[in-house]
């Protein structure tokens, strides 16, 4: 990798998995993986291994997949950790194993209960560990960002010669603002005697919107990895957003000396899919992927645009991949073309049995809407694959009934663990009562968080996509179903939700608790 190459490190699958509601299953993450590979991202972190057995899984099935990015693992500082990452990795082309302790002082005193002695001397164990599995090896002192500069310092010159060859400074709780963390960069570089040993990356979380912002500073700095998410997705309030990120330092050349390898074509594509995924909605004015970033409302914009389009456009939402939704497949498709555009999608199919069902799904939607977009396939497939893994709960059937002046009543069909119920509820309206008959067969007691609708392609008979959240005692999990009827969508999603709840949970977070 040349100095002036700025390697983006995708962390949607760690990070952005840790978002309340947005964790994933294995193929989900596998599918995302395929598609964070076509974008050409250098480095992607695929979970933390030892937080469950199913974390482990997705990470080994993440690494068994992707050939052309690195994978890796997140480890606490401990020899189980590092041992789970590299058993969970070693199947990949390439991987790394990222390990991190905390070295601000709250976090030391708090919640390590360690003297700055004892985290110097842990940090350098755990990072000769991880090398005696791989030479590329990360470390990262976490809270970075409001520990102090000296302290910091000499952890990062140990970990060095201990062999980490990326040191990452992370804005763990999004404190910093752009001078104060750029400045930070510089010192490191400055100070770090052996730093030339190693690549220095950043993780800015966004609490006070400025994880772009740090990021971009640290760049300007000399930081050489950046580590972002699609969509800003992460912990609280998420982190820097990796398409802001990339198209900032594309679009200004002139600014920054370094460039990334990523095929911003891709951009849309990957944001959407996380989006559909996850469940969480990405805002109309976000910049590069919002539904408006490209769109001129006003008249005198509009007349702009059409007489030179760089007198309000800086980029071209074709470089981003806002044209490549096409229309794909129709009515007449056959299986074969079916199977060759979900292969270009990334999804393969594991059985005939999986495509002949996807497929009837597929021609299903084709007899109620003309064109068939690759975002309608994204949503099938979403579907076709909780269904496959994990239903507890199936709709069977559903009838509303809606007037004006009249009480909206719902009638639901489901199967509960191979039993067939039914049950009538009236609502506030037509989803109201669906989601009351709905609750009360199944009697999960959750409450709904959220409940959102949108149109995955444009037209009447586009299809809604739903997304419901749940909180049981304080588990959240979010549910999503897509239809051209978003009655029956919603009923979709929220028994996608409710399968979601009834699957295991024991799982450890990486960062709260003790090494
Ligand atoms: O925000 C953070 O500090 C992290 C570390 C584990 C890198 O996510
Ligand atoms: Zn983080």
């Amino acid at each position: 990798m040349s100095s002036q190459s700025l390697i983006i490190f995708d962390t949607t699958l760690r990070d952005g998995e840790q978002s309340p509601g947005a964790s994933m299953t294995r193929d989900e993450k596998v599918r995302i993986a395929k598609v964070l590979e076509r974008l050409r991202v250098n480095v992607i972190e695929a979970g933390f291994p030892v937080a469950s057995p199913g974390d482990f899984e997705s990470v080994r099935a993440v690494a068994d997949e992707i050939k052309d990015s690195v994978v890796c693992g997140l480890a606490r500082a401990l020899d189980k950790d590092i041992d789970a990452a590299h058993q969970a990795l070693k199947g990949a082309n390439a991987f790394r194993i990222h390990t991190f302790l905390a070295t601000s002082p709250i976090h030391m005193r708090t919640k390590l209960r360690m003297t700055p002695d004892q985290v110097v001397e842990h940090a350098v164990r755990a990072v000769k560990r991880a090398r005696q599995y791989t030479s590329d090896v990360e470390f990262s002192p976490e809270d970075a960002g409001r520990s102090e500069v000296d302290f910091l310092c000499r952890v990062i010159e140990a970990v060095i010669d201990a062999g980490a060859r990326t040191v990452n400074i992370p804005d763990t709780v999004g404190y910093n603002v752009p001078e104060q963390f750029g400045s930070l960069i510089r010192q490191l570089r400055e100070r770090v005697p052996n730093i030339d040993k190693a690549v220095i990356s950043v993780h800015c979380h966004n609490d006070l919107g400025l994880a772009v912002a740090n990021s971009l500073s640290a760049v300007m700095n000399g930081a050489r990895q950046v580590e972002c998410t699609i969509n800003g997705l992460g912990e609280r309030a998420g982190n820097a957003s990796l398409e802001e990120v990339v198209m900032a330092v594309r679009t200004r050349r002139d600014v920054f000396t370094c460039d990334t390898r990523i095929d911003t074509t891709q951009i849309v594509a990957a944001s959407r899919l996380v989006s559909s995924i996850t469940g969480f909605a990405v805002q109309p004015n976000k910049a590069i992927v919002g539904a408006n970033a490209f769109a001129h409302e006003s008249g005198i914009h509009q007349d702009g645009v059409l007489k030179g389009r760089e007198t309000y456009e800086i980029m071209r939402a074709e470089d981003v991949g806002w044209t490549a939704n096409r229309m794909v497949l129709g009515k007449h498709s056959g299986r074969n073309a079916f199977r060759s555009r979900m292969k270009e999608l990334g999804v393969e199919f594991s059985s005939d049995e999986l495509l002949n069902e996807a497929f009837a799904r597929f021609k299903d939607l084709a007899d109620k809407k003309h064109e068939i977009y690759d975002d309608d396939l994204q949503a099938l497939v979403s579907e076709a694959n909780f269904e496959a893994e994990n239903e507890v709960i199936q709709l069977i059937s559903m009838k509303v009934h809606s007037e004006t002046g009249k009480t909206p009543l719902a009638h639901i069909r489901l199967r509960k663990e191979g039993k067939e119920l039914a049950a009538d509820a009236e609502g506030g309206g037509p989803v109201d009562a669906a989601f009351k008959a709905i609750e009360s067969l199944v009697q999960s007691g959750s409450q709904l968080l959220l409940y959102s609708v949108n149109a995955i392609t444009s037209g009447t008979d586009a299809q809604g996509e739903v997304t419901v959240r749940l909180d049981q005692g304080g588990r959240i999990v979010n549910g999503q179903g897509a239809d051209t009827d978003i009655i029956v969508a919603s009923a979709k999603a929220y028994i996608n939700a409710l399968n979601k709840l009834m699957s295991p949970v024991a799982r450890a977070h990486p960062q709260h608790g003790n090494v």
